[in-house]
């Protein structure tokens, strides 16, 4: 008899009365896929994917089931507007063989774009930690007519072929500010003790309990420890969930961390943390549940993973966010035993930062075709006539670009100047926080192979060979290099003695001896691997100084990813000199850098300097690109090639010039 890959995690499972294949839950992600309040094609391929590609169940996004929550990218399901997309939601989820939950929730007073809320509903006139937007107090009788809208909603999705409904009750939203005794001060029957702080997460649960049956199920997202002073932390949490699960009327719970507030990170934990980081806090809340299933959540991504949580009995179900957004036939490949085939979450967060700073539907740093036709990991569409194709740069836009061209029939050569594949993916996965970032390009090159790529690595092409390849089609994907910032002697370039950052940390990790003095930053890139180099610099100087002329740093990371890098700046000392930039002097030579702010002038010195370098904006490696077009060549740039930005553009572009050629 054939065994079964991870025999725990593909056991059935009964909510409800309801069965589930698998253990593997679907958690709701907001994916700003709606339009005008319905629900679109785009949606519908989302759902259909994660539903075809294995997972047991699917907490869908949002839900607005109540007209305080309408927006246009929340499918509305507060009245009968868009119940034929909900039908089509449910039908394309539950035919394969799926359970599509809707979730409940309303953010409050929580917000985390910039500005502030003038119209969020909340326990108590009392400020979000993270905007400080001043909520309007609910009245007792409006949270009665919450709750009913609530139930109503959830009457219409069952209607409309919905399993059930989970309510978000975690990460700082309306019914996690009511549990908490820090923003909900009320005196009334909802506030004051657990039980009335409670009231309305329980009454909803009631509410639907009796309008849907016990057919439905019914579960609850609670906070696991919030992360704010004098809100719910690991003990109040056990009396909320101990509280909420007695009488027995809820399916299963699983609890979220963070909040509005500098917490929110701890949301969607990120690469510099462990894998699993909420395990230990799972461990001490089960027991509050008696009984009642326990869905594992946070940083799961691999099937041993989830295997070993089940085996252990931490828990009955696993779930999963952004693991399921980068590659939804996850569970389909660890039931086939093909868990090495998946691709991995990388735990950056772009998804996040996508549908909360950029208000852009999601996207994946290592699924560029999410929600798209093709998504399920199938081989991409042959093409119509086999090419000769040449790929210029091995980094993880030319890898993309190289496997899907060679995946659709292509014969590729793939160009890398260096030994190794990855670019500089690779130098950013050797610092700090950067360990997963090796199986963007692991992956590719699997891929690659296996589709029958012809590597030329150490190899800078030069039109030459490029040429001799007579390639119908090129793609330029060769990188970027960082320009020397104005303050900066002609002289001083020229020699290389102030190097930009990437050239100083390809040298450095080759050495990684500890140098007495001080480590100097100038920051003009403010994403995310320049403060990846400067904790790698904090264990290998005495001190590290980010100069920066702005007022902050970190402005292109993400809000989640920013709070993490502050904080870890902020314990490791590491100083930031804002609104200043280098002035050159002599003095440097004598180990003492002067700065000056950029407004009024002022100086300053940084003393005992033994390392600076620049993190600035990158212009193309383009050599190449007038004297192929010269020689009439078809031409696809990629990635930086194109103009330098991030992994997701990198993977995105590589992958659309793959699919052009
Ligand atoms: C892009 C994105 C959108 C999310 N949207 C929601 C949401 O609408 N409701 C919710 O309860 N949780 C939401 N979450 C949190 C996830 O459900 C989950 O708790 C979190 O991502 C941790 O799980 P993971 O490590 O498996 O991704 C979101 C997370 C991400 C990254």
């Amino acid at each position: 008899m054939e065994t079964l890959a991870y025999p725990r995690l593909m056991a059935p499972l009964t909510l409800a009365g309801k069965r589930l294949r698998n253990r593997v839950v679907h958690a709701s992600m907001t994916t700003l896929l709606a339009e005008n309040a319905r629900v679109s094609d785009r949606l519908l391929r989302y759902y259909g994917n994660r539903a075809r590609g294995g997972a047991a169940m699917i907490v869908s996004e949002p839900v607005a089931m109540s007209a305080s929550f309408d927006q246009p990218n929340r499918v509305r399901a507060w009245n009968d507007d868009a119940v034929e997309g909900l039908k089509r939601w449910a039908e394309t989820v539950e035919s394969a063989d799926c359970r599509l939950l809707g979730q409940i929730v309303d953010r409050g007073r929580g917000r985390n774009l910039p500005g502030r809320s003038c119209d969020g509903i909340g326990a108590s006139v009392l400020p979000d930690d993270l905007s400080w937007s001043v909520p309007r107090e609910l009245g007792a009788a409006e949270i009665r007519h919450l709750v009913a809208e609530f139930a109503e909603g959830a009457l219409r999705l069952q209607r409309c072929g919905f399993s059930g409904v989970e309510l978000s009750c975690g990460h700082g939203h309306l019914f996690n500010q009511f549990l908490s005794p820090r923003s909900n001060v009320r005196t009334d029957e909802y506030g004051g003790d657990l039980s009335g702080r409670a009231k309305i997460v329980a009454d909803t649960v009631g509410a639907v309990r009796e309008l849907c049956g016990q057919g439905f199920i019914v579960g609850l997202k609670l906070p696991g420890d919030d992360g704010v002073p004098g809100s719910v932390g690991p003990p109040e949490a056990a009396a909320i969930a101990a509280h909420l699960t007695a009488p027995a009327t809820v399916d299963y719970v699983c609890f979220a961390h963070g909040s509005h507030a500098r917490s929110l990170e701890q949301h969607v934990p990120d690469s510099y943390g462990p894998r699993m980081p909420y395990l230990e806090a799972m461990r001490g809340l089960r027991a509050s549940l008696r009984g009642v299933p326990l869905a594992a959540l946070g940083r799961i991504t691999d099937p041993a993973e989830a295997e070993g949580i089940l085996e252990r009995g931490e828990a009955e179900l696993i779930a999963l966010g952004r693991a399921l957004v980068t590659d939804p036939a996850w569970p389909r490949k660890a039931a086939q035993g093909r868990a090495r085939d998946i691709r991995n979450c990388v735990s950056c967060n772009t998804c996040w930062d996508r549908i909360t700073a950029q208000r852009l539907p999601i996207a994946c740093d290592n699924n560029p075709r999410l929600a798209e036709p093709e998504e399920l990991g199938a081989q991409p569409v042959a093409a119509a006539r086999r090419k000769r194709v040449v790929v210029v740069g091995a980094g993880i836009a030319g890898l993309e670009a190289a496997w899907v061209a060679a995946a659709r029939g292509h014969e590729v050569t793939l160009f890398g100047r260096s030994a190794e594949v990855g670019g500089k993916t690779r130098l950013r996965a050797q610092l700090p926080g950067g360990d997963s970032l090796s199986s963007i390009y692991d992956f590719q090159y699997e891929a690659a192979r296996r589709y029958g790529v012809t590597f030329e690595l150490g190899v800078e092409a030069s039109v030459g060979d490029v040429l001799a390849l007579r390639p119908d089609a090129v793609v330029l994907a060769g990188g970027s290099t960082m320009l020397a910032p104005d303050w900066l002697p002609a002289e001083m370039r020229a020699a290389g003695l102030v190097p930009d950052l990437r050239s100083a940390m390809a040298a450095l990790l080759r050495v990684k001896a500890r140098q007495p003095g001080t480590a100097v930053i100038f920051d003009m890139d403010h994403s995310e691997g320049t403060y990846a180099a400067a904790e790698l610099l904090h264990t290998l100087f005495d001190a590290v100084v980010i100069v920066t002329p702005r007022d902050s740093i970190a402005q292109f990371a993400s809000l989640v990813t920013r709070q993490g890098i502050l904080r870890r700046l902020s314990m490791r000392r590491i100083r930031l000199e804002v609104l200043s930039e280098p002035r050159w002097s002599e003095r440097f030579e004598h180990g003492s850098l002067e700065t000056v702010n950029v407004y009024n002038g002022d100086a300053s010195v940084i003393d005992n300097v033994a390392f600076l370098a620049w993190s600035t904006p990158r212009a193309p490696d383009l050599g190449l690109a007038a004297p192929l077009r010269a020689a009439g060549v078809e031409l696809h740039l990629a990635g930086d090639s194109k103009c330098a930005r991030d992994v997701l553009a990198a993977t995105a572009e590589g992958h659309a010039a793959g699919r052009a050629v």
